[in-house]
């Protein structure tokens, strides 16, 4: 955990925005910034609390959840929500990365990686000869990329994001550099970006209201004062499914001293406070808060094969027959443990759940397959689909399909890549 209070500018001060470049930056997030999901949410069933309403009780921290659910808290330190957002003095990439070039293929510039104090910065030497660029967040678990972000003025001073422009792989592909631990590589959606201001060179900026969103996503807690994250709680916490925990945390103590004023056992699942079962919608909603709803993208997105239905999980799910037509009980949690990575649940342990409504035996929720009704199930129904080159994601639109799973469309990915980055928060 890392509490920073000073806000200061990182050695980014030099590279503040000119003002058009951030008039441009605003106006595109403008139009697509959706303050809450919940609030545009078009679906039949009401919303219950979120857990970012959690009454009056405050974050208090995974780490002190931990302190009395060691068990599902060392199952969750396998999961990428557990290590998704980090600050590079604290991480070890700045040694991983020390002494590190790559040549960018499209720009043929070069960009040089170099340690500085316990920090990390990059040069363009052909540009701006010996100037260093600071790295100064990660985002990312590292199972697919790191992607760098550095907070850079912006006019009257307010910090602007750079997501730079090339990130560290985890898989090899033929356009990349091998360093120790990963591979150097351009960000998906970056490729074509035109240079408008200098910083440009490094990465493409990033509006306030979009960093700010950036934030929320990877973090448990965090706001941006000056050049800095401050308050932060790193990474996708118990709390942000749970809900803040102070209340929770205080009353089990009380019970635990026997003390007769307990008070409520104030953290449930999901956030939710009290009493009010939650639906697989309400769940759904939660998960895609992060992981995207049907409304955070556009409607033209929306359709068999499209990388953006097949990359936002719960836009496919709620489209599945086995969602609509089983009273609506298929949430995330049936199939995915939240408190465990998923590739410590094994396809057989999913199969399981398919067979759960389509065996012979159990007829009762569905049919059974006339194709392979034992085995497979994942590779025909849900197959993984390269979106960007390198990065998979499983369909979730569970369908009986007409194309030969795991293939998009070139001209498909094309598309998605000129638009879509990694994580960009702008579509
Ligand atoms: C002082 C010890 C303590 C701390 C700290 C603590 N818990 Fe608990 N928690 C408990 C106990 C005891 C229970 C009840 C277990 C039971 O009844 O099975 C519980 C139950 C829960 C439940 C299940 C509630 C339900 O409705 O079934 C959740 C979820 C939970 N805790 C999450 C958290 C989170 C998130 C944090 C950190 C913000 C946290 N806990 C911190 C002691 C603690
Ligand atoms: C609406 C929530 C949301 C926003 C906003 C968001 N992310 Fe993400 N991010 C996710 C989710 C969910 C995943 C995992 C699934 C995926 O890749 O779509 C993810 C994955 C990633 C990964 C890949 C991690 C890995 O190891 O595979 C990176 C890197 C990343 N995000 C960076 C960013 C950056 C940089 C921004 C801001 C420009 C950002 N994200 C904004 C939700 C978000
Ligand atoms: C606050 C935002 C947020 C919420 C809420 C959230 N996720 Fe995530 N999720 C992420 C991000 C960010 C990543 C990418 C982690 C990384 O860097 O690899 C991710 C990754 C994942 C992964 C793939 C990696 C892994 O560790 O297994 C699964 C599966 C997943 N989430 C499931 C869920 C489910 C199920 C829910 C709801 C119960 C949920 N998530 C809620 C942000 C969120
Ligand atoms: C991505 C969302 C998410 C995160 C992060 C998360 N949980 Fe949960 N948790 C859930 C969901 C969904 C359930 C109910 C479904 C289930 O039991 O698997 C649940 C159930 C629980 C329960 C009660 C049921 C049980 O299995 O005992 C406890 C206790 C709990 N979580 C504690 C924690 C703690 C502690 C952390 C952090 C170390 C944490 N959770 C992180 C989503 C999450
Ligand atoms: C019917 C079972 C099932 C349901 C329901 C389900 N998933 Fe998955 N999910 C899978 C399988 C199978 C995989 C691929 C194997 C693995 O990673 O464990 C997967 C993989 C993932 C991944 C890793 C990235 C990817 O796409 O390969 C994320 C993130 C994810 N699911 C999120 C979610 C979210 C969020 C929900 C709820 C909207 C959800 N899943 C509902 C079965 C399911
Ligand atoms: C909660 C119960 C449930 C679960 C779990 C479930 N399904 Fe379904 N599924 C249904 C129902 C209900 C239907 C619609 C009626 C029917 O075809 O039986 C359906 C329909 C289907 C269809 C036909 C869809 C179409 O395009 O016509 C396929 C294929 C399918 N499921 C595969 C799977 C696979 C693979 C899994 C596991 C990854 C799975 N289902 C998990 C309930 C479920
Ligand atoms: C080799 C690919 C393949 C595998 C493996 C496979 N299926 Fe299918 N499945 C199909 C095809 C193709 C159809 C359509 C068959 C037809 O319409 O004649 C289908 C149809 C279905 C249907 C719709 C049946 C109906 O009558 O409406 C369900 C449900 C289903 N599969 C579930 C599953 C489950 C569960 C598994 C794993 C136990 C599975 N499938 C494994 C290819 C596969």
């Amino acid at each position: 955990m890392t509490l920073r209070q000073s806000g200061k500018f990182t050695a980014a001060t030099r590279w503040s925005l000119l003002l058009v470049g951030l008039a441009v930056a605003a106006g595109v997030s403008l139009t697509v910034w959706r303050p809450d999901p919940y609030e545009t949410l078009s679906l039949d069933e009401p919303p219950v609390e979120t857990a970012s309403r959690g009454g009056d009780a405050t974050f208090v921290g995974t780490t002190r959840c931990a302190e009395c659910h060691a068990d599902k808290a060392a199952d969750y330190e396998t999961t990428g929500h557990s290590r998704t957002f980090h600050v590079m003095e604290d991480s070890p990439i700045p040694s991983q990365l020390d002494g590190q070039s790559y040549v960018d293929p499209i720009r043929e510039t070069t960009l040089r990686y170099e340690k500085e104090g316990k920090g990390l910065a990059v040069r363009i030497p052909e540009v701006f000869g010996d100037e260093p660029f600071p790295l100064q967040y990660a985002l990312g678990s590292g199972q697919h990329a790191f992607t760098f972000l550095t907070l850079i003025p912006g006019p009257g001073g307010d910090a602007v994001g750079i997501e730079h422009r090339v990130s560290l792989f985890s898989a090899t592909a033929s356009d990349r550099t091998v360093v120790p631990g990963g591979t150097l590589g351009l960000t998906p959606g970056q490729k074509d970006y035109p240079i408008n201001e200098e910083v440009d060179h490094f990465g493409h900026i990033v509006s306030r209201d979009a960093l700010e969103k950036c934030i929320r996503c990877h973090t448990t807690t965090g706001e941006i004062s000056g050049g800095e994250v401050i308050n932060l709680l790193p990474n996708v916490g118990c709390e942000n499914c749970h809900g803040p925990g102070s209340r929770h945390v205080e009353g089990m103590i009380r019970e635990r001293s026997g003390s007769s004023a307990a008070l409520p056992r104030n953290v449930r699942h999901l956030g939710q406070m009290f009493t009010k079962q939650w639906s697989a919608l309400d769940e759904i909603r939660l998960c895609g808060q992060c992981h995207r709803m049907p409304e955070d993208v556009s409607s033209d997105r929306i359709s068999p094969y499209h990388p953006s239905t097949i990359r936002f999980q719960p836009i496919g799910l709620l489209k599945s027959r086995c969602y609509l037509e089983s009273d609506k009980i298929l949430s995330c949690s049936v199939c995915h443990d939240p408190h465990l990575h998923s590739s410590n649940q094994n396809i057989t342990e999913h199969e399981n759940k398919c067979l759960s409504c389509h065996s012979l035996t159990t007829q009762k929720d569905g049919t059974s397959c006339p194709v392979s009704p034992q085995k497979n199930c994942i590779e025909c129904h849900m197959p993984a689909v390269e979106i960007h080159p390198g990065v998979y994601f499983h369909d979730h639109w569970i369908r009986i399909r007409g194309d030969q799973p795991g293939k998009l469309d070139q001209d498909e990915i094309d598309a998605e890549s000129s638009s879509v980055g990694p994580c960009n928060p702008e579509n």
